[in-house]
């Protein structure tokens, strides 16, 4: 395994691979601080391509002037014996100046997708984060570039821009990664104090409480929102910051539901931390849809 700091490194040895040994590549997007939800994405790489990168970058450009980029857990030797474990081929940890280098000047925004959920909540998150795909994508040219539902938003929000853009990668969605809470796991959980690590379980606790009442033939939006909502207030440690009931696709409100795939996407703070979960109804009507 090798580690890449330099930019132009990183697109001369992707390129080799390509042109003189014809290895298809999967790329594995990550912030660091490496955690199962992660491996699942590396071990889906792994499988699927000959050669795997995985770029550790905690990019300044998707976080808000008062968010956690500084606090952001880092642990580089750590993340790479975890991957040295997984038969990594290479990790691409660029310093901030290699990607942002002086003068700077061309962002990429998808718009509509980007406006609403976390994109409310947080400004500019989505430009930073399409744009420093783009750059990763446009310095590796991988075959396949794995990503997790965890983040539903930003898994639309990258299926549109390759699409859009016509990159020349196939994207993978994997499904979301649990503790045996239920909790889904983050970096972020490292913030959690042990009660609130406990109290967090609320979250899935909703989403599934929610699952079962349409189950049983609830089909107002409304209705379930505010389901998740007063399960998610019985808990004195979160506080609420959005639930919303959507299309699976376009992210569009829904108020009567039916069955195309939906989408419960909601983020609570539990204590100072702000933690986001979701969950699809109809996901398998949604496959059979695509066969
Ligand atoms: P990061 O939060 O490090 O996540 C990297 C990838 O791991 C994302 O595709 C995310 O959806 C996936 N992931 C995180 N937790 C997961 C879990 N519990 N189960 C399954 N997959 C999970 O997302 C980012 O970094 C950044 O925005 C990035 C795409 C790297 C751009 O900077």
């Amino acid at each position: 395994m090798e580690i890449i700091n330099r930019r132009q490194r990183m697109s001369s040895v992707a390129r080799k691979i390509r042109r003189e040994q014809d290895r298809t590549i999967g790329l594995v997007p990550t912030m660091g601080a490496l955690h199962e939800g992660h491996l699942s994405l590396v071990r889906e790489a792994r499988r699927m391509c000959d050669i795997v990168v995985v770029s550790v970058f905690v990019n300044p450009a998707q976080f808000g002037p008062s968010e956690d980029f500084d606090k952001y857990p880092r642990d580089l030797t750590k993340d790479t014996a975890l991957l040295t474990d997984y038969n990594v081929d290479y990790i691409f940890a660029p310093p901030v100046e290699e990607i942002y280098a002086k003068g700077f000047a061309s962002y990429v925004t998808v718009e509509g997708l980007s406006d609403q959920l976390e994109g409310a909540s947080r400004p500019g998150h989505f430009r930073g984060v399409a744009t420093v795909v783009t750059i990763l994508l446009n310095t590796i040219r991988p075959d396949f570039a794995f990503f997790g539902q965890k983040d539903a938003q930003q898994a639309l929000i990258i299926r549109r821009l390759v699409k859009d853009l016509a990159f020349d990668t196939e994207i993978v969605i994997l499904p979301t990664v649990r503790e045996d809470s239920g909790l889904a796991i983050s970096s972020r959980n490292l913030y959690l104090t042990s009660e609130e690590q406990t109290a967090a379980g609320v979250i899935h606790e909703a989403l599934k409480r929610a699952k079962a009442a349409y189950k049983e033939g609830e089909r107002s939006g409304g209705r379930l929102e505010i389901l998740v909502r007063s399960t998610i207030e019985l808990e004195p440690r979160a506080r609420v910051d959005y639930v919303n009931v959507i299309d699976a696709d376009t992210l569009e409100h829904l108020d009567r539901l039916d069955d195309r795939p939906i989408l419960i996407a909601i983020a609570v703070y539990v204590g100072k931390t702000r933690l986001i979960d979701n969950t699809i109804l109809n996901k398998a009507k949604k496959k059979d849809a695509s066969v």
